[in-house]
């Protein structure tokens, strides 16, 4: 039997940190109405106590969603949990997402602390956390970087104090896969209430390497991936939620699946990149503009042969236009003869022959040959003697 994953989208929240990626609550209301389509199960919808519109915003959200859980971040304060539980008042499923750093780094330069004050904070936040809700996630962050033994002293004593979710973000994006993947096999093999809560994966890309460590941490027995659309996130992003999605879909030999409806990925890319005003990079893999294009000629023959010869999976699956034949001058005669095909012409194997010569001179001035290109190729070779 397959094993559930939950998808916790941080969007707009960690997402919406990226500069220049801000929304008001009106845009954050309509990405969350689709994320909540797109079949998310945990939808972070902001940091309450950072703004009093970021407040309203995840106080609208939480009216609005039926279906998702709504959740609001806030630091191991007493005063931020208090205005992130009030913020999700009308959440029919609220979640507190209460948190502090547990590496040296954050325990020394960030708070002045000792490792005994820090895990006497967390499991205080998180015991505060429980007067309002019963779905307390606790995150130690930074704890990529943070010792193992005492990084599953901090999750034990969270996961007594009542945290119902554990989640251990790769803060820097500092993880190789195997070594993100051990630590929660360590905590697994090694905090003793373990299986009292989910443990979430929350991984940064600083290495590209988080959607790699998000499935490291749930093949070694996390059950959570903390993700962006896009990737959106601090510096270079946080985990795709496309990408983990469509592995774990791909890879049905690992024995998981998501509630995502994936042929609702690539509306929901183009709605993130324009309401955020944050292009997406040309080879994104699965909403990228080229995720379906082929240009080069041996790729493009074996394509054209059988579809299932270099791609891996169904533009239509993922809401993608579909597969592309891009004419450049590393195209073949058989992707030309496709294209001219498509625009209604019909030639034999001698008349792409000829026409592939003409072909190749447009091409190599151009970056991409276009269909007007091919229209007045073709009207060319008639008017030929
Ligand atoms: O990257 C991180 O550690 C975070 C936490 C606040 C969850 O975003
Ligand atoms: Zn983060």
């Amino acid at each position: 039997m397959a094993e559930k994953v939950y998808i916790f989208d941080t969007t707009l929240r960690d997402g919406e940190q990226v500069p220049g990626c801000k929304l008001n609550t009106k845009e954050k209301l309509e990405l969350a109405l689709k994320l909540e389509s797109l079949g998310v199960d945990i939808l972070e919808a902001g940091f309450p106590i950072s703004s009093p519109g970021d407040f309203e915003s995840v106080e609208q959200i939480a009216k609005a969603i039926t279906n998702a859980t709504v959740c609001g971040l806030s630091r191991a304060v007493q005063k931020d949990i208090e205005v992130a539980a009030q913020a999700l008042k009308y959440a029919k499923r609220p979640r507190i997402h209460t948190g502090i750093g547990t590496s040296d780094f954050h325990i020394k330069s960030k708070f002045n602390a000792t490792r005994e004050e820090i895990l006497e904070r967390a499991v205080q936040a998180v015991k505060w956390a429980r007067n309002f809700t019963d779905d307390v996630e606790f995150y130690a962050e930074d704890a990529g970087r943070t010792n193992n033994e005492y990084l599953a002293r901090v999750i034990e004593a969270v996961i007594a104090a009542g945290a119902t979710v554990v989640n251990i973000p790769d803060t820097t994006g500092y993880c190789l896969p195997h070594q993100y993947g051990e630590k929660i096999a360590f905590l697994k093999n090694n905090v003793s209430n373990i299986d009292k809560a989910i443990i979430s994966c929350h991984c940064h890309n600083d290495l590209g390497l988080a959607t790699a460590n998000s499935i490291s941490g749930v093949i070694n027995g996390a059950r959570q991936i903390e993700c962006t659309v896009n990737g959106l996130g601090e510096r270079a992003g946080n985990t795709s939620l496309e990408e983990v999605v469509m592995v774990i879909k791909q890879h049905k030999d690992l024995g998981y699946y998501t509630n995502i409806q994936s042929q609702l990925l690539n509306p929901m890319s183009h709605d993130v990149s324009d309401i955020m005003r944050m292009p997406v990079q040309p080879n994104k893999a699965i909403v990228g503009a080229n995720a379906f294009s082929h240009s080069s000629g041996i790729h493009q023959d074996g394509f054209l042969k059988d579809a299932q010869t270099y791609e891996i999976i169904n533009p239509e699956e993922v809401g993608a236009d579909g597969s592309k034949i891009v004419l450049t001058a590393r195209s073949g005669r058989s992707a030309l003869a496709h294209r001219l095909q498509k625009l209604g012409y019909q030639y034999n194997r001698n008349d792409i022959d000829v026409l592939y010569q003409s072909f190749l001179q447009v091409a190599d001035r151009k970056k991409e040959v276009e269909e007007e290109d091919l229209h007045q190729l073709a009207s060319t070779y008639k008017a030929a003697p």
